[in-house]
C-alpha cells in the first residue's frame, strides 16, 4: 500500500465507531432514510408492484451488496476518507482512481442538496401533525398545505437551513459522540414507530387490498426505464457509488466480519423499506385514496390517509417524526464525506470543516428548494432542479461510481488483497462466500450495470 499524498492528520487522531454493534447501526442509520419511506413506497407504486420489488431484489443482491462489501472493505484496509483511500490503494501512482473518490464528494453534493429539502419539508411536517394544520381527510386541503410550503422561497430555504443546523450540530461532534451515538438512539425508536404504524395499517377493515397491491406482480409495467429505476434505488437505498460506505468502512473494527456485517446492513434497510410499504399502502386503500400518486404520497395522501383514522393526529405525528430521524443518520452519512477528507487531507478541523460543507451546501441546495417557487420555471433536459439532482445522482453518478469501484475490486486490486481483506487475514473461515463474492464483484455486477445503464438511457435495447 502505498500513499502518494499522506494525510495531515496522524492516524491515531482518526476517529472511529467505537463498537462493532455501532459501527452496524450506524451504517444502517445511512442506508435508511426518506429512501425507504418516500421512495420505496412511490416507486413500488408506480413501476408494477411486486415485479419492480423483484427486480430491485435481484438488483440489490448482485449489485448493491457486493458494491457495498467492496466499499466497507476498502475503507477499513486504508483507513482514510473516501478520495484517499482510492489513491493509497490503488496499485500504481499514475492511474488515477481518486477520481471515483472527488466525484463521488460531487454526488455527495448534489444527493445532500435535494434530500435536505424533503427532510426540511419532513421537519416541518412534524410540527404540522402537532398543530393539527395537515389533519384533513380532504386531500385538496392536505394538497393546499404543501402547495403553501413548496412554493414559499422563504419557507423553503428556512426548513433546508435549520436540517443543516440540526445535523450539524451533531456531526461537530465527531464519528462515535456523534454519528454512532444519535444513530444508537434514533434507529430502535424509528423501528417502534413504524412497526406501531404497519400494525395499525394492517388492521384497519380493508388493509388487504393495499397489501395485494404491494404483493402482486404487474410485469408489463418492466421497462428499461424502470429496471434503471430498480437498480438507482438499489444504490441510493445502500448508500453506495459514491463514497460513504468508504467513509464508513474506514470506522469500521479491525475483527468485524464485514460479508455478513453488510448483508445485516442490507436486510435490516430492506425491512424497513417492506414495514413502510406496509404502513402505507394497507390505509391507503382502507380510506379509498390513490395510491401511485408519485412523490406527494408521502406529503398530500398521507396526511388524509391518518386523518381518517382514529387517533390520526397521533399517529401522523408518529410517522413524521420517524422520517425525520431516518432522514437525520442518512445525512449525518452523507456530510461525512467531505467533512472526513477536510479533516485528513487539510487537517481543517471538524468545525471548520462541517461550516464550509454546510455553507456550500446552503447555495447548492437553494436552486433544489426553490424548484417549485423563484426557479419553477427553469428547466434543463426537461426536468427542474430538484428532479435533475435527483435524477443525475440516483441513476447516473451512483451507478457509475459503483461500476468502477467493482472494476477497481475486481480487476485492479487483486486477489490477495480481497481475500486477505474480507477473511480478516484468514480468521474467518468463510472462503465459500468471499469467493461468490469474487467471482460475483467481477463478472456479473460490472456486466449488469452496464447493461442496465446503456438499456434504461434508451442507447440499448427496447
Ligand atoms: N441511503 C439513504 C436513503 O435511503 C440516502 C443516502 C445516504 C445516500 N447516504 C447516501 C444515497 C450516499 C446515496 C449515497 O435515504
Amino acid at each position: 500500500m502505498q500513499s502518494a499524498q499522506p494525510s495531515r492528520l496522524s492516524a491515531a487522531a482518526r476517529g472511529s465507531f467505537a463498537t462493532a454493534l455501532g459501527a452496524l447501526v450506524a451504517t444502517i442509520g445511512s442506508a435508511v432514510g426518506l429512501g425507504n419511506i418516500w421512495k420505496f413506497p412511490y416507486l413500488v407504486g408506480n413501476n408494477g408492484g411486486a415485479a419492480f420489488i423483484i427486480l430491485y431484489l435481484v438488483c440489490t443482491l448482485l449489485v448493491g451488496l457486493p458494491v457495498m462489501i467492496a466499499e466497507i472493505m476498502m475503507g477499513r484496509k486504508a483507513r482514510a476518507n473516501a478520495i484517499q483511500t482510492m489513491r493509497a490503494l490503488s496499485p500504481s501512482a499514475r492511474q488515477p482512481w481518486w477520481l471515483i473518490g472527488a466525484a463521488g464528494a460531487l454526488a455527495a453534493f448534489l444527493i445532500m442538496a435535494f434530500y435536505t429539502e424533503v427532510a426540511g419539508w419532513v421537519f416541518a411536517y412534524v410540527f404540522k401533525a402537532i398543530s393539527g394544520a395537515i389533519l384533513s381527510t380532504d386531500p385538496q386541503v392536505t394538497s393546499q398545505a404543501f402547495t403553501d410550503l413548496v412554493t414559499s422561497p422563504f419557507q423553503s430555504l428556512l426548513w433546508q437551513w435549520i436540517v443543516l443546523a440540526v445535523i450539524s450540530l451533531i456531526i461537530v461532534n465527531g464519528v462515535s459522540k456523534g454519528i454512532e451515538a444519535t444513530t444508537k438512539r434514533l434507529i430502535p425508536l424509528l423501528l417502534v414507530m413504524l412497526i406501531i404504524i404497519a400494525v395499525r395499517s394492517l388492521t384497519l377493515p380493508g388493509a388487504s387490498q393495499g397489501l395485494a397491491f404491494l404483493f402482486t406482480p404487474d410485469f408489463s409495467k418492466i421497462t428499461g426505464a424502470a429496471v434503471l429505476t430498480a437498480m438507482g434505488l438499489a444504490f441510493f437505498k445502500l448508500s453506495i457509488g459514491m463514497g460513504t460506505m468508504i467513509t464508513y468502512g474506514s470506522y469500521w473494527k479491525e475483527d468485524q466480519n464485514i460479508p455478513t456485517g453488510t448483508a445485516r446492513v442490507m436486510l435490516a434497510d430492506l425491512s424497513v423499506s417492506v414495514l413502510a410499504g406496509l404502513a402505507v399502502f394497507p390505509a391507503v386503500f382502507a380510506f379509498g385514496f390513490e395510491p401511485a400518486a408519485g412523490p406527494s404520497l408521502l406529503f398530500i395522501t398521507i396526511p388524509s390517509v391518518f386523518a381518517s383514522m382514529p387517533f390520526g393526529g397521533v399517529f401522523m405525528t408518529l410517522f413524521f417524526i420517524l422520517t425525520a430521524f431516518a432522514a437525520t443518520g442518512a445525512m449525518l452519512s452523507l456530510l461525512e464525506v467531505p467533512i472526513a477528507y477536510m479533516n485528513e487531507r487539510f487537517a481543517i478541523s471538524r468545525v471548520k470543516a462541517t461550516l464550509i460543507t454546510t455553507g456550500l451546501l446552503a447555495v447548492v441546495g437553494a436552486p433544489a428548494a426553490l424548484s417549485s417557487s423563484t426557479l419553477s420555471g427553469v428547466k434543463l433536459f426537461g426536468m427542474n432542479f430538484f428532479d435533475l439532482y435527483d435524477f443525475a445522482s440516483s441513476n447516473l453518478l451512483l451507478p457509475i461510481g459503483g461500476l468502477f469501484i467493482a472494476i477497481f475490486v475486481g480487476w485492479f486490486w487483486g486477489r490477495k488483497n480481497v481475500f486477505e481483506a474480507l477473511t480478516n487475514s484468514g480468521v474467518l473461515k468463510n472462503e465459500g462466500v468471499v469467493r461468490a463474492f469474487w467471482v460475483i464483484v467481477r463478472f456479473v455486477t460490472p456486466v449488469l450495470v452496464i447493461l442496465v445503464l446503456l438499456n434504461g438511457l434508451g442507447i440499448i435495447g427496447g
